[in-house]
């Protein structure tokens, strides 16, 4: 019916993971466009907890088919064991029901000794990556040197690719990052030629699947990974991840037009969080800092790491709904500031003495003097309502408060990992993703 962008609008772990399965119930496909299992999507269905790296949310639908398109990176063994693991739990994956398009590109495991060895050597200035890889894979692919899946099956490509990549790999790392690793490229070569069988049956040509689904006016769901101010253009740079996260790359990626996209949808957290390096203006450093790390269990799904808290930022959130052309906001985990008496948002920041209500391209982030307005908390437990008039008065005014100030309709919002905690209000959402529950 239609083609919707759910894309995380601050620094990821919004739960765009949550929300894509609630939106799917009617859906005929999840597409991932971008990042690789850097990625962490928490799920909970009847009590049961998925964590989802590379995998689709949608997964966890039957009717869903899942597609990743060639801007998504794919460690091909992770892939596989992530396949195995969903397995697990009685789900089956078909081929029919999991897709990889041929120009996704491999992260191998000399990217990821890469990634390792970089991170080493930063030092105290480290960015924080998950260590995964990502950005040496995403770095090969532009530079026009990259593996793709397509060339897991012509073996003498392969050969000659593998044994150049880990000869221009060890000499870096050797050489600029002093350091070694002990990979051989004919065991490489080898594990990946029996790779190569096992993702056969997965290939498809995602842009002529997609191109054929819109015309039959199924409805797709494209689920974006990290978040807007995570991107590699227009995020906090150089603390951002590798790849593209907002909603125009879904078209790049999958080969659609730009017309195809019919709604965006952003998703951010009730307050704001940050894992790894970089500027975090709202950070809160104090026991409110840690009261939210705790009931918003915010530790990462990939790397255990404790994440950074604070309060919704404003001027950030205006910069990323332009970014992306967000049509509506998801307020996702408003029940974590419950018990908190002064909840905080930013509204603007004071920067050499002018007032602004989004950062310039030299706004220097780690300077701003962010300005707060002060809103009363609420002690109610909020975890069953069911529209927006159960809630407690002083969260229906944070929340309209946000709305107003962001200058982008809300249109739903979550109070726990359950999918019966996500409430989706606005019709025109609902109508979007052709929900009927
Ligand atoms: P990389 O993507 O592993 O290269 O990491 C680059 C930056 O992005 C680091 O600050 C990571 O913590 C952050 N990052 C990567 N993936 C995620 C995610 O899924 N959620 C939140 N932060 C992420």
């Amino acid at each position: 019916m239609s083609v919707g962008v759910i894309v995380g609008i601050q620094w990821g772990d919004e739960g765009k993971g949550k929300v894509v399965d609630y939106l799917t119930q009617n859906a005929q496909y999840v597409v991932r466009f971008q990042g690789g299992n850097n990625a962490g999507h928490t799920v909970v269905v009847d009590g049961k907890k998925f964590a989802l790296r590379l995998i689709p949310s949608g997964i966890l639908r039957e009717n869903v088919c899942c597609l990743l398109a060639s801007s998504v990176v794919v460690n091909p063994w992770a892939f596989l064991s992530e396949i195995a693991d969903i397995e697990k739990t009685g789900i089956e994956i078909k081929p029919n029901r999991l897709k990889l398009a041929p120009e996704v590109q491999l992260i191998l495991p000399y990217h990821q000794a890469i990634d390792e060895a970089r991170e080493n050597q930063r030092g105290a200035k480290k960015i924080g990556t998950t260590r995964k890889g990502i950005g040496p894979a995403y770095e090969d692919s532009v530079g026009r040197h990259g593996i793709r899946v397509c060339d897991l099956f012509d073996q003498a490509k392969l050969r000659a690719l593998v044994e150049r990549n880990i000869k221009h790999a060890k000499e870096y790392c050797s050489k600029v990052l002093e350091t070694n690793f002990d990979i051989n490229a004919q065991e490489q070569i080898e594990q990946l030629l029996q790779i190569a069988q096992k993702l056969r049956p997965f290939v498809c040509d995602v842009s002529r699947e997609l191109t054929a689904a819109i015309a039959a006016k199924k409805t797709i769901v494209f689920e974006g990974a990290q978040g807007t101010l995570l991107d590699v253009a227009h995020g906090t740079y150089p603390f951002v991840t590798s790849s593209h996260t907002i909603a125009p790359e879904a078209c790049v990626s999958a080969g659609i037009g730009t017309k195809s996209i019919d709604y965006v949808l952003g998703i951010s957290k009730a307050y704001c969080t940050r894992v790894g390096g970089g500027p975090f203006p709202t950070e809160e450093m104090g026991k409110t800092g840690d009261q939210i790390r705790t009931t918003g269990n915010e530790f990462g799904t990939v790397t255990g790491r404790p994440r950074r808290c604070g309060w919704i930022d404003l001027p950030l959130l205006r910069r990323a709904i332009r970014l992306n052309g967000v049509d509506s906001i998801l307020l996702t985990k408003l029940d974590v500031l419950t018990g908190i008496d002064i909840l905080k948002v930013a509204t603007h920041y004071e920067y050499q003495g002018r007032t602004m209500v989004e950062p310039d391209w030299d706004t220097d982030l780690e300077k701003v003097q962010v300005v707060y307005e002060e809103f009363l908390g609420w002690k109610e437990d909020i975890s069953k309502a069911t529209s927006l008039f159960d809630l407690p008065v002083n969260a229906q005014t944070y929340l309209q408060k946000i709305e107003q100030y962001m200058g982008c309709s809300l249109s739903g919002f979550s109070i726990g990992p359950e999918r019966s905690q996500t409430i989706v209000y606005s019709n025109h959402v609902r109508e979007i993703f052709g929900l009927t529950k």
